[in-house]
């Protein structure tokens, strides 16, 4: 008998296991504890048996009952928490709470500009090339036609590397300018050079709405036989038509620097005043925007190449004000604030 209510317990286990959902729950309890159930006959029939046996076996079919209604109900709590989509009453997950919003980067208006006036020169057959931003003198001054005691040093109040020599010198120093990238390429690659140089440049300066000791430039260098000024106007005009539009006048006028001869800055039209004059461009109607000129013999020939078989054309912009200009941001340091009210605006 014992054997029996023992072989009942386990099918009736085996059974509540693939139990799915309260119907069959149900029948199993009728199945197995219900009035016609066979234990419920074994708990009736106790008093035909003789008296030790029916101790035995009562104990027995008693403890089978305690054991098989136990499961049910705990069965019955784990149909009825899936069902609400619950899995742990501690740790209840809200499947129908929204989630949190995932927070998505975009690029930096000054990377985007970077980015969009490179592709303007690679689209031109210019290749994008990088260089130091600790920089050896050597690059960023000699090499360019600014010896130790020339004037135009003045102009690039730098930032000096705590590394002094043996010799007693300090020749490192974070760029002032990316033209001395285009110190390197000189020295590196060679003819037909076509090559475009952004990144960040660095002078001792305080900050205010137009400056700060940080900031970006895009140098640019061709170097190839039979170069001439009409290569880098033609160059440049197409690029402010791409950059600014169709319809933006723009001017050069002769200007100075150690490393071109012929020099030129180059301006565009204003585009507050449309060439009337205002504040933004001071009263003249043009906001000067690079500085370009004929490559200087004496920078090719420092690099290896011979001047009289190559000649070039270089240009540098700042490309923080491009940006300003073009959404009429009005202090350069919000670029720099990290203040994500302005920066989600591009
Ligand atoms: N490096 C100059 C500056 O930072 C800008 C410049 C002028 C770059 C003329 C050039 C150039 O390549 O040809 O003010």
């Amino acid at each position: 008998m014992i054997k029996q209510l023992e072989e009942l317990r386990q099918n009736a286990l085996q059974e509540l296991g693939s139990i799915s959902n309260t119907k069959e729950l149900e029948s199993w309890r009728v199945r197995y504890l219900g009035r016609k159930s066979e234990l419920t006959k074994v708990l009736r029939s106790l008093a035909t048996l003789p008296p030790d046996e029916r101790k035995a076996v009562g104990a027995y079919a008693n403890e089978v009952k305690a054991y098989l209604e136990d499961s049910l109900r705990q069965k019955g709590q784990v149909l009825q928490e899936a069902q609400l989509g619950v899995f742990a009453k501690k740790e209840a997950i809200d499947i129908t709470l929204p989630g949190h919003p995932f927070p998505i980067g975009r690029l930096h208006p000054i990377t985007q500009t970077l980015y969009e006036i490179c592709d303007i020169f690679v689209s031109m057959g210019f290749q994008v090339v990088e260089g130091p931003e600790v920089e050896w003198d050597y690059y960023n001054f000699e090499a360019l036609n600014i010896p130790e005691e020339h004037p135009s040093r003045d102009t690039m109040s730098t930032s000096w590397v705590d590394f002094v020599t043996d010799s007693g010198v300090s020749p490192m120093l974070l760029r002032t300018h990316t033209t001395s990238v285009s110190a390197r390429i000189v020295e590196t690659m060679q003819p037909p050079i076509r090559v475009i140089e952004p990144g960040k440049v660095y002078r001792y300066e305080a900050s205010d709405a137009t400056h700060t000791p940080m900031f970006h430039q895009i140098d640019g260098l061709a170097v190839d036989k039979g170069i001439t000024m009409a290569d880098l106007k033609g160059t440049l005009y197409e690029f402010s038509r791409r950059f600014f539009g169709e319809d933006r006048k723009v001017r050069f006028r002769c200007d100075y620097f150690p490393f071109v001869e012929p020099g030129v800055e180059m301006a565009i039209e204003c585009s507050v005043c449309s060439g009337k004059g205002c504040r933004l461009c001071g009263n003249t109607g043009w906001i000067e925007i690079l500085g370009a000129g004929m490559t200087h013999p004496q920078v090719l020939q420092r690099g290896g190449l011979d001047p009289k078989v190559y000649t070039s054309f270089a240009f540098g912009m700042g490309i923080d004000r491009l940006p300003m200009l073009r959404y009429g941001i009005d202090d350069i340091r919000l670029f720099y604030s990290s203040d994500l009210r302005f920066l989600r605006q591009f």
